[in-house]
């Protein structure tokens, strides 16, 4: 091996002296090369490219600097990284709460903290990948289930270095180790004993695996061949381990994520494979017990047999005795979230339809082209969202603001014009919309519904599907909406409302100092919370 001890500290004499001109030379050689094989102006620059860093890489391997590259050329920790990438991010300046706030203010910010720390455990790595490195490896992705076993794939020796090793005459070394201790390494079966004959070995089945390959590359290379197993010694639902592998003095990171994987959630659709089968449509009334009659009658006279689940939590409520509909009593004023989580609860089909008591099904309602579009398996639609005529429409994605030490801010809407659905374009992609929508029934129950919320709330549950499903507005199926108030109704309706608004918990639900609206609190515009991107 070329001794290299007088370039030790003065990489940059050996980057303008050595590496510049041969990847110099080599671009010329290469780029000459294709123009006469290829005879295209076209490709030669995106095809050197390679081999530039082939030259690289060449010239690092014969002259060892990967050694020096590697202790010298500082590379960032996560931390700083991730620090880097969050300047970008959509900020905000909390508002100082109201004094009557202030101790849930700090129970939400106390409970938030936790949150934060969950949730940063499972952050995806950054898998930093190091120049010039003589083996390919992968830095990211290899999973495997708690308590089993998987190969370490991806990992050969670059070509260049391939060929040049067996004129190194140096001791080969490989050394590979679960940093996080939480999971053992071993080799694979298929490395016979007799074949690791005279190469030591420490540490096998431990959380450090070491062999001394001394020139044997053709070993070296079988057991890089997918035989470096890894097993999870511990019990996780999903976590990282990260392994560090040196080989040739070179040092990488590889993330394994150790996942269990959750069992599927399927719905028989049914032998007809129609609505009537894999839909079912659920509502939550309350005192209004004409509108509730027409909203069933509607639904049968259009969807005739298809089962409906009404949750009432009227004073006297008066069930309504029919084929395919369940009726559930609850207790008096017990609220429209825990009523909604209750008729979602007896859903027993794929789909689920959601509308408001006081909207109806028309001619115009059609399922069946709202269920398509949750089928295509092109666009993972989870909510498709109809219109509800003679009320607005809403639309947009919702601005959530972010503070490291008191939460989120709901900042309002902001609006996207490249949101149409692909292959729909009468559909756009959004975030609240009116609440007449069909839903895949599994994801409308992982998102719920927070029972502590009682009251109509609207915002509040949108807010509460935002990363878990994606939902799209289509005008192409719709319900009407009539205004069936009625003096009971109304009055609690009021005082229910009076309640809203100044009742902290959808802010404590989502961790929220600051809602854009609604609230009659924190009392300060948008605008004037949101600190400045020092970027864009
Ligand atoms: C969080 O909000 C507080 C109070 O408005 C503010 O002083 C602080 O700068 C904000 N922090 C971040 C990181 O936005
Ligand atoms: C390789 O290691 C052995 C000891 O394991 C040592 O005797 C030998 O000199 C080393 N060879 C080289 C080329 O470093
Ligand atoms: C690794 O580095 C040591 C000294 O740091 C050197 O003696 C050895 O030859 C290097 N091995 C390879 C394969 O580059
Ligand atoms: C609807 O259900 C009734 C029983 O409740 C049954 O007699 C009838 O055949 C069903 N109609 C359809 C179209 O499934
Ligand atoms: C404030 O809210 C309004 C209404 O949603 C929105 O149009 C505007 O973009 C928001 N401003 C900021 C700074 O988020």
């Amino acid at each position: 091996m070329v001794s290299c001890g007088g370039l030790m500290n003065t990489i940059s004499t050996v980057l303008l002296k050595f590496i510049l001109p041969t990847v110099f030379m080599v671009y010329v050689v290469v780029t000459v090369k294709q123009w006469a094989s290829l005879g295209t102006v076209e490709t030669y620059s995106a095809m050197s490219c390679e081999n530039v860093v082939g030259a690289i890489r060449e010239y690092n391997s014969i002259n060892s600097v990967s050694d020096h590259i590697d202790k010298y050329t500082p590379v960032e920790d996560q931390n700083t990284l991730r620090e880097m990438m969050q300047i970008t991010r959509l900020r905000c300046n909390c508002p100082k709460p109201p004094y009557w706030l202030k101790p849930v203010n700090e129970r939400r910010i106390e409970e938030g903290k936790k949150w934060e720390f969950e949730k940063n455990k499972r952050l995806e790595p950054l898998s930093i990948c190091k120049a010039m490195s003589p083996f390919n490896y992968i830095g990211g992705g290899i999973t495997v289930e708690p308590y089993q076993t998987v190969p370490i794939v991806g990992l050969s020796l670059h070509p260049i270095v391939e060929q040049m090793l067996p004129n190194l005459n140096t001791n080969i070394t490989l050394q590979i180790s679960s940093t996080k201790k939480m999971g053992k390494l071993h080799l694979s079966k298929l490395i016979t004993p007799m074949m690791l004959e005279n190469y030591v070995i420490s540490g096998e089945k431990a959380f450090e695996l070491r062999i001394n390959l001394k020139q044997n590359i053709e070993l070296l290379k079988a057991i890089l061949d997918n035989k470096i197993l890894y097993s999870s010694d511990n019990y996780e639902l999903d976590a990282r381990d990260k392994l560090q592998i040196t080989l040739l003095n070179f040092t990488a990171d590889i993330y394994v994520r150790i996942r269990r994987e959750p069992l599927p959630d399927l719905y028989d659709p049914g032998e007809r494979n129609s609505v009537i089968d894999k839909v079912t449509v659920i509502t939550k009334t309350f005192e209004r017990p004409d509108v509730i009659e027409q909203f069933v009658a509607s639904v049968h006279k259009y969807y005739p047999n298809i089962s409906l689940i009404i949750a009432d939590d009227s004073e006297f409520p008066k069930p309504i005795k029919k084929d395919h509909v369940k009726y559930f009593v609850m207790p008096f004023r017990e609220g429209s979230f825990p009523g909604r989580n209750l008729a979602l609860s007896q859903v027993r089909t794929k789909y689920v339809v959601f509308l408001d008591d006081d909207m109806f099904f028309t001619s115009e309602t059609n399922l069946e082209i709202m269920m398509e579009k949750l089928e295509d398996p092109n666009i993972d639609m989870d909510i498709n969202c109809g219109e509800v005529k003679n009320l607005g429409i809403l639309k947009g994605f919702r601005s959530i603001g972010y503070n490291d030490t008191q939460g989120y801010c709901n900042m309002g809407a902001f609006f996207k014009h490249n949101n149409l659905v692909p292959g729909y374009p009468q559909c756009g992609w959004g975030e609240m919309f009116m609440f007449f929508f069909m839903a895949k029934t599994a994801v409308l129950r992982k998102i719920g519904a927070y029972p502590q919320i009682v009251q109509a709330a609207h915002e509040e549950a949108w807010i509460d599907a935002i990363g878990k499903a994606k939902c799209a507005f289509c005008p192409d199926s719709s319900v009407y909406h009539i205004r069936g108030r009625n003096k009971k109704y109304s009055a609690y309706r009021r005082e229910s409302q009076s309640i809203l608004f100044s009742d902290p918990l959808a802010l404590f639900e989502n961790n929220m100092c600051y809602w854009w609206s609604w609230y009659k609190f924190p009392r300060v515009p948008n605008f004037s919370i949101k600190v400045e991107n020092p970027l864009t």
